[in-house]
């Protein structure tokens, strides 16, 4: 196999393994944006992408997939415990969204992530080129970039951060967090979704590593004496704009969208919350004040009907199961206090679907509720927009998703004031067709504007003039 120009590390492998009936095994394309707007930039690239296969102790040899060559890293099940499960997801990623869960900093958990990070590490300088580029993704690897600068220095390294990166205040609980930054900072261009995570991120590196900071640049000194200048700055990431709006053209998915309003029983209004069940996601608050409004008769369910979609996440993570138990109790509670025999406060569903259903969902939904209490982007805000080809349709959004920072003509929330998110609703439900037409326009003009490929094009092309400003150097 010729060795790659460019190289994706990600935790995930764009695929999804699917065990057919006969026995038969395949992989199937992994559904999301990164995945679809890095495939062409791959196949032009000769491109690779080293990533865990999604389970324990799979030992699977490289192969080639719909144009790019993919690298497994296997995990065991005690890594997939102590590094994915305990470390990424139960320090990092509460820590990260600002302490909502209580982060648990276990030194077993940490000495799993260094050793996959360093495996990662060297599966992707094994696989690429002289003088490549390797794009590393997100906080299960943050150390990666460091230790791949050590062992290819030829390499230009990125790094793009999906979360959220929190003040100082917040990171300096980590007991790693020189480390961390240290190994962030071995990549060339260190991207985030927003001006205030970059802000924060190069605020630890100061308060940290006393390193010098200017505009977006850091320096970061070398063992010769000398320095370096990293960059790190906000590419806030989008979707695939265009297939949502196909999709929703599409007259199965109309005629699905159809049914699925006639299946609730034709309510005048549908809210609609689809996430992961997480507790970054505020579905808890959400639940509350559509609760309340039902029992102050604000709204009834001979009315509204709420439909929330909560795809099972991280179920190994005690935080996980604890939410799960509480918003199960809470949709039980109002949909028992609430539910007449005709209708339903809340069509509750702890599944996930395919695309199709999804968009046929944001078709049928007349509001959209996102109310994350912190939230890297929220692509879900995006999602429905993009797929309002009628620019119809009512987009709540909570101001601690990074997509508020784009997406201004959406109702802005802070989830934690119910009372606001109350109002906020109702004020949803009552919008006239004017002016939901006007905010949808301007709110689908920045995702069609704006998608996913211009990010991976304004990050490449940073790591590409990164590249150059390094080769003028020698
Ligand atoms: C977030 C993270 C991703 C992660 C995804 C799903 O969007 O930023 O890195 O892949 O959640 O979580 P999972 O733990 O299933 O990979």
């Amino acid at each position: 196999m010729p060795q790659a120009e460019l190289v994706v590390v990600a935790n995930r492998l764009p695929v999804d393994r699917i065990d057919g009936l006969d026995g038969a095994e395949g992989w199937r394309r992994s559904p999301g944006g990164l995945v679809t707007a890095l495939e062409p930039v791959m196949r032009g690239a000769n491109g690779a992408w080293v990533g865990w296969p999604g389970q324990a102790d799979l030992e699977l040899e490289p192969f080639d997939f719909e144009g790019t060559h993919l690298v497994p890293v296997p995990l065991s099940e005690d890594e997939v415990q102590l590094y994915y499960e305990g470390f990424s997801n139960d320090t990092i990623w509460p820590l990260y969204h600002d302490v909502i869960a209580v982060p648990r900093y276990r030194r077993v958990w940490w000495d799993a992530y260094v050793r996959v990070n360093r495996r990662f590490a060297e599966a992707a300088a094994a696989a690429a080129a002289e003088g490549g580029t390797v794009w590393v993704q997100d906080y299960q690897l943050q150390l990666v970039p460091k230790m791949l600068r050590e062992a290819r220095p030829d390499l230009t390294i990125g790094y793009f951060h999906h979360i959220p990166f929190p003040a100082y205040g917040l990171y300096s609980q980590l007991p790693w967090r020189r480390q961390v930054l240290e190994g962030l900072l071995g990549a060339d261009v260190i991207g985030f979704q927003r001006v205030a995570d970059a802000g924060n991120f190069a605020r630890a590196v100061r308060r940290q590593l006393r390193y010098e900071t200017k505009a977006s640049g850091i320096r970061v000194p070398l063992p010769d004496g000398g320095s370096r200048v990293a960059l790190a700055k906000a590419f806030p990431i989008s979707i695939d704009t265009a297939s949502y709006v196909e999709l929703a053209q599409r007259p199965d998915v109309k005629a699905r969208a159809a049914e699925i309003r006639e299946s609730l029983g034709n309510p005048d209004k549908i809210l609609l919350g689809v996430d992961r069940l997480d507790y970054t996601k505020g579905i808890r608050h959400r639940l509350k004040a559509y609760g309340e409004l039902l029992e102050d008769g604000r709204l009834s369910v001979e009315h509204v009907t709420l439909v929330q979609v909560a795809s099972p996440s991280r179920e190994r993570v005690q935080a996980y199961m604890q939410l799960r138990d509480e918003i199960e109790q809470m949709v039980s509670r109002i949909n028992g206090d609430r539910d007449t025999m005709g209708h339903s406060a809340i069509r509750y569903l702890h599944q996930g679907y395919p695309r199709e259903e999804m968009v046929a969902l944001f078709l049928a939904a007349d509001v959209m509720l996102v109310t994350a209490l912190r939230d890297g982007m929220n692509l879900v805000a995006k999602e429905y927009v993009a797929t309002r080809n009628d620019n119809r349709g009512v987009l709540i959004l909570s101001e601690f998703a990074g997509a508020a920072d784009e997406l201004g003509s959406a109702l802005r929330v802070n989830p934690h004031d119910i009372d606001a998110l109350k109002d906020t609703i109702v004020r949803a439900v009552e919008m006239p067709a004017a002016e939901q037409g006007r905010r949808m326009r301007a709110l689908r003009r920045k995702v069609i504007e704006h998608d996913v490929a211009a990010w991976s094009r304004d990050f490449l092309d940073a790591l590409a003039d990164a590249r150059r400003a390094k080769e003028n150097e020698e």
